[in-house]
Order: structure tokens, then C-alpha cells, then sequence
């Protein structure tokens, strides 16, 4: 089950930088209100919360093929389509490719020198290509399906359509039509469900299936996640409280900075995915707060001192582990070395878990709120649940901030501006602006 301790966020144990229940409770009925909006689901896009109910037996199927025939897994996607799918697989299956077939390389990016080193060692005519893409017209994830694509037919002639399998909405977009023209396998993203929020779709549970993951699984711990994370009561509901507590901070009292700390290696990935859930929802319409990508113990030796003394901008998120599954006893060497020989007999998980309580107790100490959110193991049964308790965590954190936590309209003009430069129809008025800003940029080079 997963925990949520905000005792180093109050007053009572941080002073006067904390919060106190009064004012806690002063939120109950907004946090209350922003919890039915979400389940009253009056906005499509709420749709992610019935992907715990869903069927996994065609996702099996595919995943089973693919598992038999295949050299590598190669998953093109970019942002929610990647994100969520990475976070698993370095999660459940650590050091995939060094220790299990198929290799699995996950390419978000259209960075020419990755993609040549992908396609020169990845052994293509024995492999599956999943290309992931919602609305089916992400300029990444076209132009590296466009090369994988011509690629496999250069080795495989015809038989190379049947090589890749598209995951994308179920009507509309290029990717769709692709599929419904070339006659090449696909799997569903609901209609509602926006990328972010996907990872518990076809997105992710696909990739899991083929590194041996069950998705069923993650699914149930979702489900069990959802159930709880539901619940109109923010005092037993660990989203509602998660919410509610870095909605005040960051706007009552200047904490917009938002670090999420596993420590575990393996949860390294998550963190990045829940960084892309929080910034591309919230930040909007002035408002939002800045995630940062953390993992403990490593960044001890990197941040902890700004976080420590630095501007009194950030929330600590803590995500603690209680069994890593393994375990490594320090041996007694060196004894007659006093610096170094305390930690004989101890186990690493030991260490880790005294440098995590010691950091909070530090920060709380120096006045820094921190809140943890803890699980008792890394697997598909806890990932799954940590998926929707942060998932909706965000949702609820955007209805407080009245902002619509599913849309992304600030990355549109970017976007636009590079059709207009790569030719689009449509955009060429882009590509006349692209030109004249260069021009004005001409005279600030040195
Ligand atoms: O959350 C989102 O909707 C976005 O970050 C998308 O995941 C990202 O832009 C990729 O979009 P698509 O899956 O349509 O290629």
C-alpha cells in the first residue's frame, strides 16, 4: 500500500515554514470540490481513470509474438508515449538489455547520431518496431518511423509492415490511417486518454508484456491505487493530501519548485515521467509549479545543499522503499581503518534507508518541508499504483489551480513555427516569421 507521511511539512515539526492543520483544514472543502470534479468526469480526458478495467488479452497476445520472434524491441514515441513505458522497464527489469532478450531500445528524440547507433546494432530483420504516437502527427515520432520504416523494407521487402505495430488513437490521425492503408497491427489508445496520462494504456503495458512484466499486475495495483485515491476524505486519501499540501505550498507560501526523490535507482525513470505529468499539466495561465528530477542517495552529493540553505522555494518529495528484494551485507575489511569500518555488518539497504530518514530529518530541521510517499517493494503491483496516485494527484493539483490539467496549448507555437521550416502545407506564414526573427537576431552574436 502506498504511504504518504506529511509530518516534516507541518508546523509541528519544521516551525514556522510548515503548515498547520488548521490551515490544512481550511482547504477541506475545495480539496473536496476539486475531487468531484475529477470523479464527476465531465471532461473526456478523464478517461485514464478507467484504464485499471481494462481487457489486457490482445496486448498478451501481440506482446507473445513478439517475445518468440523477436532480436530487439525498438519503441518510437516521445514525451507521455515514452516516458511512462521507460519508467517500467527500468523499474521491473533493471539492466534489461545486458541480461534479456528481446533487447528493448526505447528512441524519444530525433537526434541523428542515437538513431544510426540504434539501427547499426539493434539486428532489424529480426526486429519489432512499436510506434507510439496518441494524435499520430508528433514530427519526432513520424520522421523515425518513417526511417525505421523504409529501413525494414529495404530488408525485409513486404514482410516488413508486419514487423511493426502501431499504438495510437482508434479513428483518427496519420498513424491510424497508416494502419487502416498497410493493413499493419495495432493497439488502442482510448479516444479520452491524453499522453501523459497513458502509461497504464497499450502504451505501457505492451512494453511490459515483452520484458515479462504481467500487465495484469500493474493494472491491480492501480485499481487497488484508484479505490483509495478516490475517496472524498483528504485525511485517508494520499493523492487528495499530496494535492492539497503542494497546492498551499506552492502558492501560499512561494514553494513552486517540486523535487520527487526516489531512492532506488530503479525509480530513477519515474521521476522523470511524473516530471512531465506535472509540468505539461499545471504549468499554465501563469501559473504552476516546476518539477525536478531527483534520486537519492546520488543527489545528496549534488543538490542537498541548495536544498538545504538555499532560497526557500522547494518542496522535497521523498519516495522511500521498504525491500529492495536483495540485499548486499558490507564485509569487515579494512578493521583497523575506523573511518570505514562502522559500516561492516551492515547491509547497503540499511545505509540507504538511514542517509533517506537522515536527509528528511535534516531538512526539517533546517526549516525545509518534506513529505514521503512510500511503498513496500518495486513491482508491477506497486508501480501500477504509484502510476494513478500521482496521476491523479496532478489532476486534482490543476483543478485547484483552475487550470484543465490535460492540455498542452503553450507547446503549439513552438511546434507550428517548425512546420513552417520543414515545408508543412499550411505553415509557410511560419516560416516567414522564423526568418525574420533570425534577421533580428543577426546584430547579438559575438
Ligand atoms: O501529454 C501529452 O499529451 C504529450 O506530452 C504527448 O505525450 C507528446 O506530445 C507526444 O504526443 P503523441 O503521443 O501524440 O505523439
Amino acid at each position: 500500500m502506498i504511504t504518504l507521511d506529511f509530518a516534516n511539512a507541518m508546523k509541528e515539526c519544521i516551525g514556522e515554514e510548515g503548515l498547520s492543520e488548521e490551515e490544512l483544514r481550511g482547504y477541506s472543502e475545495r480539496a473536496l470540490s476539486a475531487l468531484k470534479e475529477l470523479a464527476g468526469r465531465r471532461q473526456p480526458e478523464t478517461a485514464f481513470l478507467d484504464l485499471p478495467d481494462q481487457d489486457t488479452g490482445g496486448i498478451k497476445e501481440t506482446a507473445r509474438r513478439i517475445r518468440d520472434g523477436s532480436g530487439a524491441f525498438i519503441l518510437l514515441g516521445i514525451g507521455g508515449s515514452a516516458l511512462g513505458p521507460r519508467a517500467i522497464l527500468e523499474a521491473l527489469s533493471p539492466f534489461h538489455n545486458l541480461r534479456k532478450r528481446p533487447r528493448v531500445f526505447i528512441y524519444d528524440n530525433v537526434d541523428p547520431s542515437t538513431l544510426s547507433t540504434i539501427l547499426s546494432i539493434a539486428e532489424l530483420e529480426r526486429s519489432f518496431v512499436n510506434v507510439i504516437t496518441k494524435s499520430g502527427s508528433t514530427a519526432e515520432t513520424a520522421a523515425s518511423f518513417m526511417i525505421l520504416y523504409k529501413e525494414m523494407e529495404r530488408l525485409l521487402g513486404r514482410d516488413a509492415t508486419g514487423r511493426f505495430i502501431a499504438t495510437t488513437d482508434p479513428e483518427k490521425g496519420n498513424l491510424r490511417e497508416i494502419v487502416r492503408r498497410h493493413g499493419m497491427e495495432s493497439l488502442a489508445i482510448p479516444p479520452g486518454v491524453v499522453g501523459r496520462y497513458s502509461v497504464l494504456s497499450p502504451v505501457g503495458l505492451l512494453l511490459a508484456e515483452v520484458i515479462g512484466v504481467d500487465s495484469d499486475e500493474l493494472l491491480r495495483g492501480a485499481r487497488e491505487a484508484r479505490q483509495r485515491c478516490m475517496t472524498e476524505e483528504p485525511w485517508t486519501n494520499p493523492a487528495l493530501m499530496l494535492s492539497v499540501l503542494l497546492y498551499i505550498m506552492g502558492t501560499e507560501k512561494g514553494r513552486t519548485i517540486d523535487v520527487l526523490i526516489p531512492y532506488a535507482d530503479g525509480l530513477r525513470r519515474l521521476s522523470e515521467w511524473f516530471c512531465q505529468l506535472w509540468a505539461e499539466s499545471l504549468g499554465k495561465l501563469g501559473t504552476g509549479f516546476t518539477p525536478y528530477p531527483s534520486v537519492g542517495t546520488t543527489d545528496q552529493h549534488s543538490q542537498l545543499q541548495l536544498w538545504m540553505e538555499g532560497p526557500q522555494d522547494k518542496v522535497i518529495v521523498f519516495l522511500r522503499v521498504d525491500d529492495y528484494g536483495r540485499d548486499l551485507e558490507i564485509p569487515r575489511v579494512f578493521t583497523e581503518m575506523e573511518g570505514i569500518s562502522y559500516l561492516s555488518g551492515h547491509t547497503l539497504s540499511e545505509l540507504m534507508k538511514a542517509e533517506e530518514e537522515s536527509t528528511e530529518l535534516a531538512l526539517a530541521r533546517a526549516g525545509r518541508p518534506n513529505i514521503t510517499v512510500g511503498i513496500p517493494a518495486i513491482d508491477a503491483y506497486h508501480l501500477g499504483g504509484l502510476f494513478i496516485f500521482f496521476e491523479i494527484a496532478t489532476a486534482l493539483t490543476g483543478f485547484l489551480l483552475g487550470v484543465d490539467p490535460f492540455n498542452q496549448p503553450g507547446v503549439e507555437e513552438g511546434k507550428n513555427l517548425t512546420y513552417g521550416m520543414m515545408g508543412k502545407a499550411g505553415f509557410e506564414q511560419k516560416r516567414v516569421e522564423v526568418e525574420a526573427a533570425r534577421r533580428r537576431k543577426g546584430g547579438w552574436r559575438i
